[in-house]
């Protein structure tokens, strides 16, 4: 794979990748191993969001990610896990044996009658059988669609629902810090509406009780069943470039959460070309990418990128500051972690457990940091660097999103300008515009403008799973020609680019996306609920914070906490913790327009706090309703 090595380098290649992307691609293309070469690069039509890449190609992502490095490099580290708890031992797999461990899996799929193109739903926490499912899938050309332990069972209801999945992978629980998720009993109640699954293939984790339903089967059984049959030398499932590898689903301004689907070969070449240059991995090195599997950052950096580049990756089964706030820092001392990849929230909340947690850790061995998902501020920047990096590391920050598949904006570790809270400059291969709210292209520098992508990239979304009007709509006609990301972003004089934000109804909690509409329609599914209106935030910790105003029936005679603690309960049946509300405040109105509009505006000065700057109120139906409003947020101060 190229790797750029230096600044001018860079130029060299994103002139080439711009000017002539099909050369481009077809160069990064020779470094994988393909099962038949493509006919054409790059095919199709941007404003239709249907493109295509290597079409024609035959291949299968495990050839690349497992089965190359396999031979070349059979005892190569491939995998690491560190478990929740500090004394439980760490389990590791060379390539060869995670090349066993998937081959296993996927045996296991096909006895259960998993075929190419079905989808399989994987709801697991972060144990090495989840990263074995979500290869053994894409080995037998099943669909993955991994949800996020975190997740309601109506969350997975829809999901499985949306996604015709007739497949589920789980286990009995799962560990975080010092909690148990039971994720079985979550997918019996997601099942419970009668959803004609096939099969629930339940990994006995931590042996706690669970139901049995007639669909379910034992992974340990297969599992020797399998092993038993030695029926695992097999190669991968022939794919052709554009089959879908997985669907995830992720948050929109509108409407229910939608399935993101990423192809086989773009999303291949594009985690692998981002991974080696971003963070300009060299042979050898360990990489630990804090994020959970269930989210994009898992997918592309802890699973394909690293495995795809033959790298050692480490997946953390816990959370950072269990069992105390050093975990993270023991983690890279203990596996020599060289590249390390986490979000600003988890910096954030290290950060403000003080500096003795880094005391006696040993960090040498780190070379490189990252930071993803959302904005990262500067004093968090500077603690990265000058404790954790200790002023030795450089640090990227990576700017993309679920739908991208990957990396799009960030500097090159070490070999093109960092810039404090700047994602700086554009991978090759992307095009950056920035747009005016009347579609405008911005040719200047030192803009604010709405982000926008003018090129399509190997990795880019294909369709939202069973809804291709959806993704047009959502990505490609707000700006016709342009892919819109969602967010706002000011370009400086050197053209290099800073995120501000979103510019929608979207709001990042803890690096997490979720949609306000979402919220809201949990929250009014709670009794006498009668509307609401969700907005965002600023949170020292979260990035943002999720606050809540809501109108109930009867309100004047209602007991005010019990009713909060009722509306939370919901969201969190509806959604997931994930969505829980930060304040929620009971109100008998909220600003709107004469048409009926509500005025976010006003909601989000008052969530601020910012009860001076919030502008002309005249055009309300009801201005009082401000006034009443902001007595009661004073008034109810207390977090929930
Ligand atoms: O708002 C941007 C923010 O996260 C959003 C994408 O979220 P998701 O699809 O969940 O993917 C997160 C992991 C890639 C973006 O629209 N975001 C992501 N990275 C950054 C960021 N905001 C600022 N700086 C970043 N580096």
């Amino acid at each position: 794979m190229m790797k750029i090595t230096s600044f001018q380098a860079y130029h060299v290649a994103y002139q080439k990748s711009i000017e002539s992307p099909d050369e481009f691609w077809e160069e990064m293309a020779q470094y994988f191993s393909w099962r038949q070469p493509w006919q054409e690069v790059l095919s199709g039509d941007f404003a239709s969001a249907r493109s295509e890449w290597f079409r024609g190609a035959k291949l299968n992502i495990t050839d690349n990610a497992i089965d190359r490095h396999a031979l070349a490099q059979p005892h190569q580290m491939a995998l690491i896990w560190e478990p929740n708890d500090p004394q439980t031992p760490t389990r590791s797999f060379t390539y060869l044996q995670l090349q066993q461990e998937v081959m296993k899996v996927a045996e296991m799929l096909r006895t259960l009658g998993v075929k190419k193109g079905d989808r399989v739903c994987i709801y697991m926490g972060m144990v090495p059988e989840l990263t074995f499912a979500v290869l053994a899938c894409a080995r037998i050309g099943a669909i993955h669609s991994v949800i996020f332990g975190g997740f309601s069972a109506k969350s997975i209801a829809d999901r499985l629902e949306d996604a015709g999945a007739q497949f589920i992978i789980t286990m009995d629980a799962a560990q975080r810090g010092n909690k148990m998720i039971p994720l079985k009993s979550v997918v019996d109640e997601a099942l419970s509406n009668g959803y004609p699954i096939q099969k629930v293939l339940v990994l006995d984790y931590l042996h706690t009780p669970c139901n049995h339903a007639h669909h379910d089967v034992d992974w340990k059984d297969l599992y020797q069943q399998v092993e038993a049959m030695n029926a695992y030398a097999t190669k991968g499932q022939e794919m052709d470039a554009e089959d879908p590898l997985f669907i995830l689903y992720t948050s929109g301004s509108t409407g229910k959460p939608k399935g993101v689907v990423h192809s086989t070969a773009g999303y291949m070449v594009w985690t692998a070309f981002t991974f080696l240059n971003v963070f300009q991995y060299q042979p050898g090195e360990v990489h630990f990418c804090t994020a959970d599997v269930g989210w994009v950052t898992g997918h592309s950096y802890l699973i394909y990128g690293p495995l795809l580049n033959g790298a050692t990756s480490v997946m953390f089964e816990g959370v950072p500051n269990y069992p105390d706030a050093g975990r993270f820092w023991e983690i890279v001392a203990k596996h020599k972690v060289n590249l390390f990849y986490t979000a600003p929230t988890a910096i954030r909340s290290l950060m403000s457990a003080g500096d003795e947690w880094l005391e006696g850790k040993d960090l040498s061995s780190l070379r490189v940091l990252g930071s993803v998902g959302e904005p990262i501020n500067q004093e968090a920047w500077q603690w990265y660097h000058d404790r954790v990096g200790k002023g030795n590391c450089p640090i990227v920050d990576t700017f993309w999103q679920t739908e991208t598949g990957g990396i799009m904006i960030s500097n090159l570790a070490g070999v093109t300008p960092q810039k404090p809270v700047f994602a700086t400059l554009p991978l090759p291969g992307v095009l950056p515009v920035l747009l005016d709210d009347q579609g405008m292209e911005i040719t200047e520098n030192n803009v604010t403008g709405n982000l926008c992508f003018a090129q399509p990239w190997p990795s880019m979304i294909r369709t939202t799973w069973g809804d291709h009007e959806r993704c047009l709509l959502n990505y490609f006609t707000t700006y016709p020609g342009y892919y819109f990301t969602g967010d706002g972003a000011y370009r400086d004089e050197e053209g290099m680019y800073r995120l501000a934000g979103r510019v929608d109804d979207v709001l990042n909690v803890s690096g997490h996306r979720i949609g306000t509409a979402e919220v809201e329609n949990a929250i009014n599914h709670a009794p006498q609920v009668i509307e609401s209106a969700v907005v965002g935030y600023p949170h020292d910790i979260k990035g943002q914070g999720i606050f809540a105003f809501v109108i109930c029936d009867h309100q004047h005679e209602m007991d005010i906490p019990s009713i909060q603690t009722k509306i939370v309960k919901t969201v969190v049946e509806q959604i997931g913790p994930i969505a829980k509300p930060d304040r929620l405040v009971i109100v008998s109105g909220l600003p709107k327009t004469r048409s009926g509009k509500i005025m976010r505006r006003i909601l989000r000065k008052i969530a601020e706090g910012e009860f001076e700057s919030i502008g002309d109120t005249t055009t309300l139906l009801d201005p009082s309703v401000v006034e009443e409003i902001i007595r009661i947020v004073t008034a109810n101060k207390v977090a929930h």
